[in-house]
């Protein structure tokens, strides 16, 4: 198999130009990041929603750095050529620029990641540009904005009406200007986020944005039934592996009770000779 070249935030931007569509996923772990990458995905986020699928949390808001840096580590030691982007965890960038340029930091010397991503638009603007201007690529994420969800009054699409749609677009332009190299559009209609992704210069993902962005977003965990507590509208399962595990274990936990497993394959010998001997032993 031909090794895929990295993919880097200078094709990201050709991709755009040439209207090649962009793929990104979730992933929190190595075997994920292998995996990924093996399918030829773009851009792999180590999402801070692992506070959510992995951890048990109900929202993203408890996550730290301390909580992220080793998964972050683990999906660039399995992804060889995505772009891997760690997520800025609540209150790591939004209490100062130093805050800021530290915490992202930390995502490239301590993980090795190619870039990272955080939420809001203008308020931020200017952490954006302090952690681009220290060589780290930012992904802006606007829209439904998790870590804003009491703001926002809950779980629901952004950017409805004309006077939020226009907030969403100049809340781009101002990442944009600040050297964003791509913007996640997350529950926003597909109409509003396709005029975005025209007037934008840089790549617009979407996370339930519509098809006319220049690439996609999906949660890993929703995308093969592995969060059992809630699938968004715009997910699509490719695959139930929730239900394999769990038809798996179950099978496994009625085999051992009925002393079906494990049978001789599963279990090691000795030789006949010595067992004899060892039986003498303890007698
Ligand atoms: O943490 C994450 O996975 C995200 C997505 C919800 C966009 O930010």
């Amino acid at each position: 198999m031909s090794e895929r070249t990295k993919v880097t935030v200078q094709r990201l931007q050709e991709m755009k130009q040439k209207g090649e569509k962009i793929t990104m996923i979730t992933a929190y772990d190595y075997p994920t990041g292998v995996f990924v990458d093996q399918a030829g995905m773009d851009i792999v986020l180590v999402g801070d929603s692992l506070g959510m699928t992995l951890l048990g949390w109900n929202t993203t808001l408890p996550v730290t750095m301390e909580d992220m840096i080793p998964h972050a580590r683990a999906v660039v030691r399995g992804c060889k050529s995505g772009f891997v982007l760690g997520d800025m965890p609540y209150m790591t960038y939004q209490p100062s620029i130093a805050d800021a340029v530290r915490n992202a930091g930390r995502f490239m010397a301590e993980a090795a990641t190619d870039g990272i991503k955080l939420e809001g638009g203008i308020a931020v603007a200017d952490r954006v540009e302090a952690i681009v201007k220290s060589g780290i690529p930012v992904m802006g994420h606007l829209g439904l904005t998790p870590q804003s969800m009491s703001a926002l009054g809950g779980f629901k699409a952004q950017a409805r009406g004309a006077a939020t749609a226009k907030r969403l677009y100049d809340d781009c332009m101002a990442l944009q200007d600040a050297g964003a190299f791509s913007i996640l559009l997350e529950c926003v209609p597909a109409r509003v986020a396709g005029v975005i992704a025209r007037k934008c210069e840089i790549p617009i993902i979407s996370i339930g944005a519509g098809v006319e962005c220049d690439g996609q977003l999906l949660i890993f965990h929703d995308c093969f039934g592995l969060y059992p507590n809630f699938t968004p509208k715009f997910a699509k399962v490719y695959g139930n592996a929730g239900e394999v595990i769990l038809n798996g274990l179950r099978t496994y936990v009625d085999e051992v009770q009925r002393g079906a497993f494990p049978e001789p394959k599963h279990s090691f010998s000795i030789p006949e000779d010595e067992f004899r001997q060892f039986e003498e032993m303890v007698k």
